[in-house]
Order: C-alpha cells, then structure tokens, then sequence
C-alpha cells in the first residue's frame, strides 16, 4: 500500500488524538471512511497536520452498573474488551446486525466513538460493507450511520472489497479504473469478486472459512496442549492469532502464569496456532480456485482471462498475517498449474476504511 504520503496517528476508543479532527463550521463537509466490522471498527478522517487520522477500535461493548445511582452504564470498544472480558458484547459477531438488540447495541457503540473522538456532523461519510445479500442486515448497518450525528452532507456505501483494493494500486483511487480480482479476508466470512472499472462482478461469499474459526480452533488447541492446564478465551485466541500466527517465521510462544500467592508456571504452545491458520489458508485456497474462479470464468470468460493474469489483491484483516500473500500465491499457482501472483495494501486491515475515505474525499469536493 502506497502510504508514504499519509501522516497517521492511530488512536483507539479511549485514548485522546494528539490533535483534533479537522472543523468544518460552516466550511466544506469533512469526508470520513467508516468500516464498521464484526471485529473492528476503524475511522478514517482529516487530521490538523494535513494527514489522516485513524480511530480503530474493537466493535464492542460492555455494561455495567453504577454502585451508587444503580444506573447502567456502557464501556465500549478495547477499554470493554480489557476490563470486562466475562462479559463483553460484540454487536455483529456475527456480521450485519438483525433487527433489534444487535442494531441498537451497534448504535450505541458507534456514537459513543463517533462522540469520544468528536467527529464532525458536518461531513460526508463513505461506508465500506460486506458484499452480502441479507438486504435487512444492510439497511439496519445503514441506520445506525444515517441515526448517527455524523454524515449529514452525504453517506455512501462502497463494497469492503473494492474500498480494501484503493490502498493497493497507488495513492489515489486508480482502483476504479481496473479490472481485477479482490479477495477480503474477514472475520465472519471470506469474499471474493472482480471488479470491473468500480462494478462488483460474480460476487462469491462464504462463511466456511473465517478468521472467527481460527479463534475457536485455537481455544480448543490451546487446551489440548496444555494437557487441560490453560484455559483461554476466544479473545485472547484472537491475540495470539494476531500477534503470533507467520506462515515464514513462526516461533513457539510461552507464556507465564502467575498463581495467586506467588506460584508461577510455564506454558508453551506450539502447534495450537498455526494448524488452524494454515487449514484457514487451504480453505481460502480451495474456495477461490474451486468455487469463485469457475462461477467466474462461466459467467464472465472474457474478464476471467485478463484478470487471472494481474495481481489478485488481498484484503481484510486476516491478509495482515505474515506471509500469506506469498503462500497464497505458491497455493493457488500450484492448484492452478500456472503462476498467478498477488498482493496485499500494507495495512490490509485499514485499507478498506482508508479506501472509504478516498471515495468521501472524492465526494466531497
Ligand atoms: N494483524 C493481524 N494479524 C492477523 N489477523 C488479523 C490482524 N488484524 C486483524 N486480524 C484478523 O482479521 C479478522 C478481521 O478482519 P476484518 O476487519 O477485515 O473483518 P470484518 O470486516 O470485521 O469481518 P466480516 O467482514 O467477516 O464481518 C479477524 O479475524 C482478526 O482477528
Ligand atoms: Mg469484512
């Protein structure tokens, strides 16, 4: 991903922006970039500096009671994660929200970013979604951004597939002049589509292989090496396919357990995480070559053939593991019995929110 340009700050739910979105009082709307995942929701704006603020944050929340008032409270995104791990809520777990408690929870949850980091109303907001047909599940996902204070000049939404793909072709929106192929790697399913100068063709969508699944896999991993010893939650599995899985330099990991009055032991893991990602991969893999490149090639042949042979560009949070667009391209190239090649924007898990962004820009002006 062409990013040099971009000056970014990240900040998540609950740490301060060093500067403040850019104001618009009565000036031109600010464009904003909204993906509001399963997993993670990530803003993308103006900053002060004349580069790009990023908000990420986990699309969480978690209640509480107020001991005096007894009123019930709300903590929201990584701050709920870390100190209500028991209880935490992840309003789309399972991917666009259904009507009712999943979309007032998600509203909730997005004002309350939208307001701790006083994005402007005045702007106009492009939002990446899921390439999925559950026509309900879009417009509630749709609500919650049109009930929210921000976006009154304008909210667009562009599929997560073709706004993940912007960031990989250069620094502006050279995308929507392609033809190409896009795989978006998520949490609750795995999308593929080609896209054709902006239009989204022969979408295929399957929730058989998904970063989520990883995350139970490993909970169960966790627990058969240990010998039943280490109990971990699906959170924390979720870290350490994160900050561990590699498909070129995975290390071990051992961990330390502090026991209450001062005990300690070792654990070590060691196949637990890898397995599943690579089984994910082989799933990846197997539904690319077996289930969207014949749709594609049956129902577009003339753009299968130019397509096949550019870069396929991989997106989502899951293309960030190290190693797996080279993997991918061995995998794929050998079920293929020809040498395709792919690529991922740096930050595959922003790119999509950054994408979004370079669309509200593009509207905005
Ligand atoms: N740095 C990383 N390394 C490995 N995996 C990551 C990384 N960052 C995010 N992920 C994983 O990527 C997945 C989230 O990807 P993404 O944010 O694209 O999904 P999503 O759009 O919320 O999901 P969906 O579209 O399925 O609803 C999660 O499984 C998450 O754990
Ligand atoms: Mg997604």
């Amino acid at each position: 991903m062409t990013e040099g340009t971009d000056t970014r700050r990240e900040t998540t739910l609950g740490q301060a922006a060093e500067t403040g979105p850019l104001r618009a009082d009565g000036g031109p709307p600010v464009p904003i970039g909204v993906k509001i995942g399963s997993t993670r929701t990530v803003l993308v704006l103006p900053a002060d500096d004349g580069g790009l603020q990023i908000i990420r944050t986990l699309t969480c929340l978690a209640s509480y009671e107020n001991p005096i008032t007894g009123e019930t409270k709300y903590a929201f995104g990584d701050d709920a994660a870390a100190e209500y791990p028991e209880k935490v809520q992840f309003p789309l777990r399972s991917g666009l929200p259904d009507a009712g408690e999943q979309t007032d929870r998600a509203q909730q949850f997005f004002d309350a970013v939208a307001d701790s980091h006083d994005i402007p109303a005045h702007s106009v907001v492009v939002y990446a979604t899921p390439a999925s047909g559950d026509q309900s599940g879009q417009a509630n996902l749709r609500s919650v951004i049109e009930e929210s204070r921000i976006g009154d000049a304008g909210i667009e939404r562009y599929p997560e597939g073709l706004c993940g793909s912007i960031p990989a072709f250069g620094d502006h929106l050279e995308a929507i002049d392609e033809v190409f192929l896009a795989v978006n790697l998520g949490s609750t399913s795995t999308e593929f589509a080609a896209y054709r100068r902006g239009e989204q063709l022969a979408p295929y969508r399957t929730g058989s292989v998904t970063g989520n699944e990883i995350d139970r896999e490993i909970v169960n991993n966790v627990e058969n090496e240990s010998g039943s010893r280490v109990h971990i939650d699906i959170n924390t599995a979720r870290e350490y396919k994160e900050q561990y899985a590699d498909f070129e330099a995975f290390e071990p990991v051992t961990e330390t357990i502090q026991q209450p009055g001062g005990g300690r032991h070792d654990f070590t893991v060691s196949w637990s995480i890898m397995d599943p990602v690579e089984a994910y991969l082989d799933g990846v893999v197997s539904e690319f070559t077996e289930q969207f490149l014949p749709q594609l090639a049956n129902n577009y042949r003339r753009v299968y053939r130019p397509a096949i042979q550019k870069q396929i560009v991989l997106t989502g949070g899951m293309a960030c593991v190290p190693g797996l667009v080279d993997a991918f391209e061995r995998r794929v190239s050998d079920r293929l019995d020809e040498e395709i090649t792919a690529v991922a924007p740096k930050r595959a898990d922003l790119a999509a929110t950054v994408g979004a962004y370079r669309i509200a820009d593009r509207l905005a002006h």
